[in-house]
């Protein structure tokens, strides 16, 4: 299934599970925020996957709160869950034990909207129709969806092209689209499976800014997945290291850095590099675990060249 294909999915699963949620999940009235209201509960998440016949633990006890508003970050080795969770809490996936509660989700808006690390546009649509997609589903007046997707095309510098179709467009233009369409989707949680790892380092940083400027204006409650401890730390206000093989939170790290933050300027301060080497220092040993366990699965050629 290509990415395209993936998002359509999820959307259309998304707009299904509003109405009909696994079990497990629960989600409670809206409250007004109060700075330090939990937004995402999480008790003691298993989640197991059978895998031809031999049972493959992907999380195992997770426990986990997300306050409102918080732009929370998952680092952790390739393989320990990272998607699993992310795909639960975006309700397309079910746990095999445990608990998640989504707490206050507005009627009429989606709970969540998902940004992967390839395309997630449809290829077959322009930049603007992309973008308004999520409104036009949900049958959003003409003129709301016109400022809404007009404000988010401005912000993230793709006006101009807003006729064009993804294939005429850069890879970071591409998720820029992505980005748009999210926000102007205006979901209760925005869930970002390492959207940018794809791009070079020069669009990286300028998504980063980007994103962390729109996220200013609205605060939304993020839960952002990356393999990069920079990206991690640069912006995020709290950090979970997960465990390999099963993945489970290992630490959490605050992020001191006052907002809105200057990504360049950041990466300048003594703090920031203290921060980046605490999570690597986490991460190490998770890091090795999980190439361990990957090489022991798979009997290598070299292995049996040895004998
Ligand atoms: N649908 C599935 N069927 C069987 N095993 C799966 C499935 N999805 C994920 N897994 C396994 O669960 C573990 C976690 O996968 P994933 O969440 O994709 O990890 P990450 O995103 O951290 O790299 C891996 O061992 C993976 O092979
Ligand atoms: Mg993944």
């Amino acid at each position: 299934m290509s990415d395209a294909d993936r998002t359509a999915a999820t959307e259309t699963e998304v707009e299904t599970t509003m109405s009909e949620k696994p079990s497990q999940v629960a989600t409670l009235p809206d409250e007004p925020a109060t700075g330090n209201e939990t937004k995402v509960r999480i008790r003691g998440l298993t989640k197991e996957f059978d895998a031809s016949g031999r049972t493959v633990t992907a999380l195992h006890q997770l426990d986990l709160d997300i306050p409102r508003g918080q732009f929370f970050m998952i680092v952790g080795p390739s393989g320990c869950g990272k998607t699993t969770l992310l795909r639960i809490m975006a309700q397309l996936d079910t746990p095999s034990s445990g608990e998640l509660e989504i707490m206050g989700s507005a009627e009429g808006r989606p709970q969540n909207s998902m940004i992967f690390q390839g395309d997630s546009i449809f290829p077959w649509m322009t930049v603007w129709d992309n973008a308004s997609y999520g409104l036009a589903m949900r049958g959003v007046p003409k003129a709301e969806l016109r400022d809404t997707v007009g404000h988010y095309l401005d912000k993230t510098g793709l006006t101009e092209f807003k006729d064009a179709y993804p294939h005429q467009l850069s890879g970071g233009m591409r998720q820029r689209v992505s980005i748009a369409r999210a926000f102007a989707n205006d979901p209760d949680i925005l869930l970002m499976d390492e959207p940018f790892s794809a791009l070079d380092e020069q669009n990286k940083t300028l998504l980063q800014a980007e994103l962390l400027r729109i996220w200013d204006e609205t605060r939304k409650t993020v839960v952002f997945i990356t393999h990069s401890v920079d990206e991690a730390v640069t912006l995020g206000d709290r950090i979970m290291v997960m465990t390999a093989n099963p993945g489970t939170a290992k630490a959490f790290v605050d992020v001191p850095f006052e907002r809105p933050r200057d990504v360049l300027d950041l990466r300048q301060r003594p703090e920031y590099g203290e921060i980046v080497y605490e999570i690597w220092q986490q991460l190490r040993d998770e890091v090795s675990r999980s190439q361990r366990s990957a090489r022991e699965a798979t009997p290598t050629r070299r292995r049996r060249f040895r004998r």
